[in-house]
């Protein structure tokens, strides 16, 4: 039987018990698998990464190691975030890899946005390769393909997941301990391994991160701007309960400035643009009507504690016509 097909027999996971039951037939089948050989995970702090990770430090403990790349395009507190609950409170065998200048380099002066996510997508698979050739003896590859991942036909974009397989380096075998699931059973099963909620419900986020809502030519200076101002958006949507009932929602900072008036003197400036939307299935897309009230608030947040800004705007477009990222 094709090992890449869920069987029909299979129950889906909605329960604690159900995910249990499923960590620990994953558990024995990993060890079988790997016996006391060393695994690689790259780790990005997104749910599927985190299950496999967390599921696989269950499993082999220091046997997995993990690796975190930090290519600069991540949301605020992220890469501390994969640090603290995966060093710190799962005591895994954790590299942190700091290659924020590399991407930024790399990047500076691409405005085109598919050459954008080429870059980020093909120095992603350069920098764990490099970390892959300094570990010895590694001969699992382990990684977090769920079952839309096998199923999915054409893809929207181009390059559409950063990662993929290193393509010069021999691995005895591949570990994909979720790849029959659907993306919420492996929540139930990330919630049951004691993932914190905040990353076992967070909202879709692309491979190529903060990159694509920094429009055009990459600068230190915009990337800071969408971060913060996406750091606000959350806060106040995490306040207001609207965490986890819109799907999507984050900042967009364009390559361009406005004049405005701050303090009584000219400024010119960049606007940054909330993007908040509903789909079921990421190829249609319709814009959450947001509360005026809430609206003012988080733009005299964003006005008040991230320098550099002076305008706010909402993005009222539905998919199609545009597409739920700005690039
Ligand atoms: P668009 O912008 O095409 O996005 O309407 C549909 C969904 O896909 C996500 N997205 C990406 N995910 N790499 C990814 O892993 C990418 O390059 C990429 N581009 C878009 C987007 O955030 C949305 O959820």
């Amino acid at each position: 039987m094709d090992s890449n097909v869920r069987p029909e027999s299979m129950v889906r996971i909605t329960t604690p018990e159900l995910a249990q039951a499923f960590i620990d037939e994953q558990i024995a089948a990993v060890k079988a698998q790997v016996g006391d050989k060393r695994v690689l995970l790259a780790l990005s702090g997104g749910v599927d990464s985190s299950v496999v990770a967390a599921l696989l430090i269950k499993a082999i403990g220091k046997q997995l190691v993990c690796v975190h790349v930090n290519h600069g395009l991540l949301r605020k507190g992220e890469p501390e975030q994969v640090v603290d609950v995966f060093r710190n409170q799962m005591d895994a065998n954790l590299i942190y890899i700091d290659a924020v200048d590399r991407f930024l380099d790399k990047l500076a002066g691409v405005a085109e946005p598919e050459k954008k996510r080429k870059i980020i997508g093909e120095e992603f698979i350069r920098v764990f390769e490099e970390e892959a050739r300094k570990l010895d003896g590694i001969e699992f590859l382990a990684q977090g393909t769920i079952y839309p991942d096998i199923l999915e036909s054409g893809p929207v974009k181009a390059h559409h997941n950063v990662g993929g397989l290193p393509e010069d380096i021999h691995f005895e075998g591949l570990v994909e301990p979720v790849k029959l699931l659907f993306k919420d059973e492996v929540r139930v099963v990330g919630k049951q391994l004691g993932l914190p909620d905040n990353m076992v419900y967070r909202q879709p986020f692309p491979g190529p991160g903060l990159g694509v809502r920094c429009t055009g030519a990459i600068t230190r200076e915009r990337l800071e701007l969408v971060r913060e101002s996406d750091a606000i958006l959350r806060d106040e949507f995490a306040k207001n309960g609207l965490e986890g009932k819109v799907w999507q929602y984050f900042t967009v900072v364009p390559d361009l400035k406005s004049v405005g008036v701050k303090d009584g003197v000219r400024c010119y400036e960049n606007p940054v643009i909330i993007r908040a939307v509903n789909t079921r299935d990421a190829m249609t897309a319709t814009v959450e009507p947001l509360d005026w009230d809430l609206l003012f608030r988080i733009t005299n947040r964003i006005l008040a504690e991230v320098d550099g800004v002076n305008r706010v705007l909402y993005d009222v477009t539905p998919k199609p016509t545009g597409t739920i990222e700005w690039e």
